[in-house]
């Protein structure tokens, strides 16, 4: 089968509030995008941004208010085809005084297999996420980190071809951080694909192929990191030493200055004539280098201030 594994238009959920729930609020406002085959996707917004919401759409947990979903050519509304998708809710809850193996093996009930299958299913699972040694313990004695993990190997206990993550990475310390990241990248390897979200924007960043930014409930962007990184470059920063005594330098007084180094951003458009004044002032340069725009520069940009605050848009009297 070809074409992408997910596919979007014009998505719109409104959610009812109020007295009497007689308004509605507008959570995702025509959405439309794609996520490849094979693709890891990282969907970037501030919270109530309405990423969760994009998700629970996809897997049918709710119903959009207009548009339409497919995920490997299948609307989203036709049950049969959830098969192929594994989900980690964001606050995925498990019963305390059970161990990961028997909750796995509770979900992996659910799945047509024998119990020897489902043993060697549970199994690998355990050892896929790191938890071969730690799957007799009962999850009341797991970390945050652990109990994540535990939700990965639920998500995807059945293989599922498209799998999708509501914040994976989020109240997890680093190393908890970076194990969730290696199991989205082995997924990646093992011909997956992965959609998920976060506001944690150096970990997507680190993962993603493509990154889509939501803000309000709008998408505001989609890009390869790389390439939205690259798209901006902040200008060149110039570091330089001035000899004691050759003060003077106008551009030394807009400079950030360490003991004797100084160091200064330019529009490159300005680069040489910077240059030129610092060597008229006798000093000396150390380097020249582009400034590159990070992703958070770049989500900041489409996000803005006010929109990193994230309310979404109040759709009054409908
Ligand atoms: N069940 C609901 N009823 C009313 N409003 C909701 C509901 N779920 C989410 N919202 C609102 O929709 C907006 C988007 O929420 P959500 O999709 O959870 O954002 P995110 O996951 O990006 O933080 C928020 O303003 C939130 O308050
Ligand atoms: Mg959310």
């Amino acid at each position: 089968m070809t074409g992408p594994a997910i596919e979007i238009e014009g998505l719109t959920k409104d959610y009812p509030v109020g007295f009497w729930l007689a308004k509605k609020k507008r959570s995702l406002d025509n959405l439309t995008m794609q996520v490849e085959r094979g693709e890891v996707f990282g969907f970037l917004g501030p919270n109530g941004a309405g990423k969760t919401t994009t998700l629970k759409l996809l897997v049918g947990l709710i119903f959009p208010t207009a548009g339409t979903a497919r995920i490997l050519g299948q609307p989203v509304s036709d049950v049969g085809m959830h098969r192929e998708i594994g989900y980690l809710p964001e606050q995925p809850y498990f019963y305390d005084y059970l161990t990961a193996y028997e909750v796995l093996d509770y979900f992996a009930r659910f799945h047509d297999l024998t119990a020897a299958e489902r043993r060697a299913r549970v199994e690998g699972l355990l050892k896929k996420v790191g938890l071969e040694t730690a799957g007799k313990i009962q999850l009341r004695k797991y970390s945050k980190g652990m109990l994540q993990r535990v939700g990965l190997a639920q998500a995807i206990v059945h293989n599922p071809q498209v799998v999708i993550l509501d914040e994976p990475m989020s109240g997890l310390d680093p190393v908890g951080r970076r194990e969730v990241r290696d199991i989205i990248l082995e997924l990646k390897r093992d011909g997956r694909t992965v959609l998920f979200s976060t506001h944690i924007l150096s970990d997507a960043e680190m993962l993603c192929d493509r990154v889509g930014v939501i803000a309000g409930g709008t998408l505001r962007g989609v890009g390869a990191p790389g390439e939205i990184v690259g798209l901006k470059a902040k200008g060149m920063e110039i570091l330089f030493e001035l000899a004691g005594g050759s003060g003077g330098a106008a551009i030394a007084a807009q400079a950030t200055q360490t003991g004797n180094r100084y160091r200064i951003q330019v529009p490159e458009e300005e680069l040489f004539g910077a240059l030129e004044q610092l060597r008229g002032a006798g000093a000396r340069i150390l380097a020249v280098a582009q400034v590159k725009a990070t992703l958070e520069d770049y989500f900041l940009e489409l996000v803005g201030a006010e929109g990193a605050q994230g309310a979404a848009v109040e759709v009054s009297g409908r």
